[in-house]
């Protein structure tokens, strides 16, 4: 097990190169299921999530060659033979559940063992399973295990409850191969979700909308393979301008979508930052007049859950007082109490979070409880006098390529040790 340790205090500066959205790579690698063919997916980030959707993808008898030097992944879905992936993988990562509707497209049929992954909140997949049955295929969950199947898929109008990012993906990869329309409505808008649409148009599918509340697909009878280049990651970019902030430091940041950051520019306008965007890339100044603001977690356009834990380690560092209203996700605060550990000043009352910044932080051992819970820490880390040592950042390795290497580049002092 490796851990991070960093001493805090030291002010970031020069450059940041975002890497390819993980949130985007997963789908679209579960996505190349698809077609019986080969597809090659670049700007991939070298992730343990990625590693292992590799490894569920060949476990099922695909072909995964991934290009670490290259950022690329290499994908031949033409000799798949087994419908069931490998338990020892699939319950390492809630994702693993993406290959559900690629794999009902193409074969008429999965099984699957509940997925695991990040421990926020309960996680359902009913609104997957209600999209597959919307489709026509019969969906039985027992024993810890999802098993679907359909003769054949049918066309049909879906309304999710709740624009869930992994719903809309997996009913979209379902109803390409589909006979007929399917419209999902109250769909999730994310950026993600519109690469993945734009990927699987690609392949030859027929879909229209992503990007917006109401997805359209016109199923097609085959779909081939294709290349692509992933989007750059919104929550990596999100976190390191968060580290400017968080510092009080100024610093350039490449493979910026600024469209995609819109909320999270708004909030560190507001605050007190200040944001120049280029091309493609960002410079954001925090050595500025701050002061404390409230946010609430929202679906996309709103402001991302995935940037709350982050956001909270900065309003640790704002003199008066901050609420954050997490929506998304019902136990999404499991960061507080390690942030309480190193002298944060944080209250819950259900949803919300009270957090009255200004008390300074100091290092000690400390546990990443989720991905971005981990990114929080890592922040705090910064600010904190002295050591803080981060335990568990197996977590922060699913979601962040090469941190402590990034991180460093900037001026911090952080290095990671193993225990
Ligand atoms: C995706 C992202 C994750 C992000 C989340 C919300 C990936 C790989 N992960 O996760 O980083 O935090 O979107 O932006 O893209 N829900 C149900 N039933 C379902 C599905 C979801 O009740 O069938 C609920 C969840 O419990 C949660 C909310 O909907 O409260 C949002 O979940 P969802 O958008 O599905 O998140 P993920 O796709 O898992």
């Amino acid at each position: 097990m490796d851990k991070l340790i960093i001493t805090g205090t030291s002010r970031l500066m020069g450059e940041v190169n975002i890497s390819g959205a993980k949130n985007s790579s997963l789908p679209i690698i579960a996505a190349s299921i698809l077609s019986s063919d080969k597809s090659i997916i670049e700007n991939v980030p070298m992730l343990e999530d990625v590693f292992a959707l590799g490894q569920i993808l060949q476990s099922i008898n695909a072909g995964v060659k991934i290009d670490k030097d290259n950022n690329s992944v290499f994908i031949d879905t033409s000799n798949i033979i087994n419908m069931e992936p490998s338990y020892d993988v699939v319950r390492k990562m809630r994702a693993s559940f993406l290959i559900m509707g690629p794999m009902l497209a193409r074969f008429g049929e999965f099984k699957i063992s509940l997925p695991g992954g990040c421990n926020i909140g309960t996680r359902p997949i009913d609104l997957h399973l209600k999209g597959f049955v919307a489709l026509g295929a019969k969906v039985n969950t027992d024993h810890g295990y999802v098993e679907a199947r359909a003769d054949k898929l049918r066309g049909n109008k879906i309304y999710l409850d709740f624009p869930s990012v992994g719903a809309t993906e997996n009913i979209m990869m379902a109803a390409v191969l589909a006979e007929g329309e399917t419209v999902i409505e109250n769909a999730a808008a994310e950026p993600e979700v519109v690469d993945l649409s734009k990927f699987l148009n690609k392949m030859g599918a027929q879909i229209v909308g992503a990007g917006t509340d109401n997805i359209k697909i016109i199923g097609v009878k085959e779909l081939h393979g294709t290349n692509h280049k992933l989007i750059y990651d919104r929550i990596e970019a999100g976190t390191f301008m968060t580290a400017a902030a968080i510092t009080r430091s100024r610093i350039k940041i490449n493979g910026i979508n600024d469209e995609h950051l819109k909320p999270v520019i708004a909030k560190l306008q507001e605050v007190g930052t200040n944001i120049n965007i280029l091309d493609n890339s960002l410079i954001i100044d925090g050595n500025c007049d701050l002061k404390p603001v409230d946010i609430k977690t929202m679906p996309y356009p709103g402001f991302p859950t995935d940037m709350q834990p982050q956001m909270m380690a900065f309003f640790l560092s704002l003199m008066g007082t901050s609420m954050i209203t997490e929506t998304i996700f019902e136990n999404r605060y499991m960061h507080v109490t390690e942030m309480k550990r190193l002298g944060g000043n944080i209250r819950i009352d259900g949803r919300c979070a009270v957090i009255e910044g200004g008390n300074k932080l100091t290092g000690t051992i400390v546990k990443a409880t989720d991905l971005r819970a981990g990114a929080a820490l890592v922040l705090c880390g910064l600010i904190a006098e002295g050591e803080t040592v981060i335990t568990d950042i197996y977590h922060i390795d699913r979601g962040y390529e090469l941190i402590e290497e990034k991180f460093k580049n900037l001026g911090a002092d952080i290095r990671r040790a193993s225990y």
